[in-house]
């Protein structure tokens, strides 16, 4: 069934538990991810990114993910993540989205919260919840001038109150777009947040955690953790095997297959360090 991401993170912080949200491209990863989800039993977060919604028009993602949600035998948000302008955000509410990511992380304190206030208002009226950062997570990728600035914990407190979101992003060591785990995760800092922040905590960039940390952030008051390149790498990377091992294949629902698999398999398995 098709929820909103207040939904799927009621109670989970509290659990020891954490919900990973994945980046999705199409029906291929996002119906591995669904299946993952119902082998656990677990709720799932298919979320669209900046070069998802370049790549297929924000409506028809929206039917897509929307559509696989309704069907699914478990609970299944459908968000847009890092959307930086309101244009979109409507247009994704529109679409049926039913969470909202603002990212107002390269804006003035001031500014952020004034833009995502503005977002909460709209979303909250409309049943969708409201994520947004505080702080800013960086890219492991040099050629991208996006700032990468650690979450301080007060400015967190002052955001969240004003802002009234439903869960915040912060920066405590990750980057986005890592390919192998090695962050160094600032738990001082993490704690110092949840002991003045007490909406859940969301972890951007986490294909870059190991599994150990990911486990020890359910400990936390970390509800959801955001993942992509994993399964990017999971698809990606199998694909080429198969195109290699068959050259004369070039039916792509045959060279799916496998990948996809590879898909539900890493999904299940950040699932379940996550403590689904
Ligand atoms: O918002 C998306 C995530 O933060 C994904 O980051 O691709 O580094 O796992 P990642
Ligand atoms: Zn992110």
């Amino acid at each position: 069934m098709l929820v909103n991401l207040n939904q799927v993170l009621n109670g989970v912080a509290q659990d020891k538990r954490a919900i990973p949200g994945f980046n999705v491209f199409g029906y291929e990863d996002a119906i591995a991810v669904v299946k993952a989800a119902e082998e656990l039993n677990a709720p799932a977060i298919l979320m669209t990114n900046k070069v998802a919604i370049e790549h297929m028009p924000i409506n028809y993602l929206g039917k897509l993910l929307c559509g696989i949600a309704e069907d699914a035998k478990v609970p299944v948000c459908v968000h847009l993540d890092h959307a930086t302008e309101y244009e979109v955000v409507v247009k994704a509410i529109l679409a049926g989205f039913t969470s909202i990511m603002y990212d107002g992380s390269q804006l003035s304190l001031e500014d952020n919260i004034k833009k995502t206030s503005e977002v909460v208002k709209l979303a909250h009226a409309c049943g969708v919840s409201v994520e947004a950062e505080i702080g800013a997570v960086g890219y492991n990728d040099p050629n991208l001038k996006i700032k990468a600035v650690y979450t301080e914990p007060e400015e967190a407190k002052v955001f969240a109150e004003e802002t009234k979101v439903d869960a915040l992003a912060v920066a405590v060591g990750t980057l986005h777009r890592m390919e192998t785990q090695d962050a160094i995760i600032q738990y001082e800092r993490l704690e110092a947040i949840q002991k003045l922040v007490k909406i859940p905590l969301v972890i951007h960039g986490s294909t870059g955690v190991t599994d150990e940390d990911l486990e020890k952030l359910t400990t936390y008051n970390v509800a959801k953790v955001n993942i992509g390149t994993a399964l990017r790498m999971a698809f990606g990377n199998s694909l080429k095997e198969e195109i290699i091992k068959n050259p004369k294949e070039f039916d792509r629902i045959k060279l799916f297959k496998t990948p996809m698999i590879k898909v539900q398999e890493e999904a299940k398995n950040k699932m379940k360090i996550l403590g689904l």
